[in-house]
């Protein structure tokens, strides 16, 4: 459904997206992941037809956007990292406008309309002008416009950022629901959205690609495992020789009274830590896991991979 050959785009003389290449196959979800100024939202301009690439080729439904954009952009529902939302527009007209401008008939739009505001949940607002809505709801309307043409395709550039939890926790369901139906790229810095959200991630790092996988791979790949970080007062090599006997610790290291132990897969020993710790006559003075961080996996992506080169 998407295809992207050897891309690269130079702003000048600014190397933004430097010869990458994927698929994205008819029905997946994608998560496109990167820091900022990776070149997620470059690469998404570029498919969605809205900028041209310096070199390289993209294909989406079938269609080469080079050379027939028009038709692909048919194909296409984008939600833009900035949306360009008409503010002094109701959320029906807009909906209209937009629906008419990418010819949908006049029976069809308005299906169509109650149809995306269904399923944005909407209904209370379609008569308020959009400058008047919350952060929240323009998202939404952003992406019931995204949808609304019924395209085969969604390119969603950080749908989620800037939003409530309730409400991303709304727009993350919407994205899972949208993904029955649609083939989806979807760009984000939050990493349990893409965990639930997607089936597969593509990793953009300065312009390239760093990885590329499901995501249980990946997981396993960037160790998978839970890690602990403890402050222990008491001797520090006895205390971390301790810790490694426990079941599931895989590694320890400390600086001062600080550890930090990595657990094997799927293994959560802070139960038996806690007890080995207070057993041995030392003082627990906090415990906590810690969170595999977007960064932190790409920090292990990154250096992994340029130790490999
Ligand atoms: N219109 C532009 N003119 C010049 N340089 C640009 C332009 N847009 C983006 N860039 C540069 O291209 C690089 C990639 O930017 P891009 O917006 O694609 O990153 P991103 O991965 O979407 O980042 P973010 O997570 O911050 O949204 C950055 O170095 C950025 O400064
Ligand atoms: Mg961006």
């Amino acid at each position: 459904m998407i295809k992207v050959k050897n891309l690269t785009k130079y702003y000048g003389s600014r190397l933004a997206v430097d010869n990458i290449s994927f698929n994205v196959a008819k029905g997946e979800i994608v998560g496109f992941l990167g820091p900022n100024a990776a070149g997620k939202t470059t690469t998404m301009r570029i498919l969605t037809g809205f900028m041209m690439p310096t070199r390289g080729d993209v294909w989406v439904a079938g269609y080469d956007m080079l050379s027939h954009s028009l038709e692909a952009r048919q194909h296409i529902g984008y939600f833009a990292e900035a949306v360009p939302l008409y503010t002094d527009m109701t959320v029906r007209s807009y909906l209209d406008f937009l629906a008419r401008l990418r010819g949908l008939d006049k029976n069809r739009i308005k299906t169509r309309i109650g149809d995306v505001v269904g399923i944005c949940h909407l209904e209370e607002y379609i008569d308020v002008l959009i400058g008047k809505l919350s952060k929240g709801f323009r998202q939404r309307v952003g992406v019931a416009q995204a949808i609304i043409h019924e395209p085969e395709v969604l390119i969603l550039d950080e749908p989620t950022v800037g939003i409530d939890p309730i409400q991303v926790a709304m727009t993350r369901q919407l994205i899972k629901e949208l993904g029955k139906e649609h083939t989806v790229l979807l760009s984000t810095h939050i990493l349990p959205e893409v965990s639930m959200t997607c089936g597969r991630v593509i990793i953009i790092h300065e312009g390239r690609i760093a990885a590329e996988d499901s995501i249980e791979n990946l997981a396993s790949m960037i160790g998978g495992a839970k890690r602990i970080r403890l402050e222990v007062a008491g001797p520090s090599q006895q205390v971390a020789e301790r810790l490694r006997q426990i079941k599931g610790v895989q590694r320890v290291s400390y600086q001062d009274s600080d550890y930090t132990v990595e657990c094997a897969a799927g293994q959560d020993p802070r139960g038996q830590i806690m007890e080995a710790i207070v057993r041995s006559g030392w003082s627990l003075l906090s415990l906590e896991s810690i969170e595999m961080s977007l960064e932190d996996i790409f920090l292990k992506l990154t250096t992994e991979e340029e130790t490999n080169r």
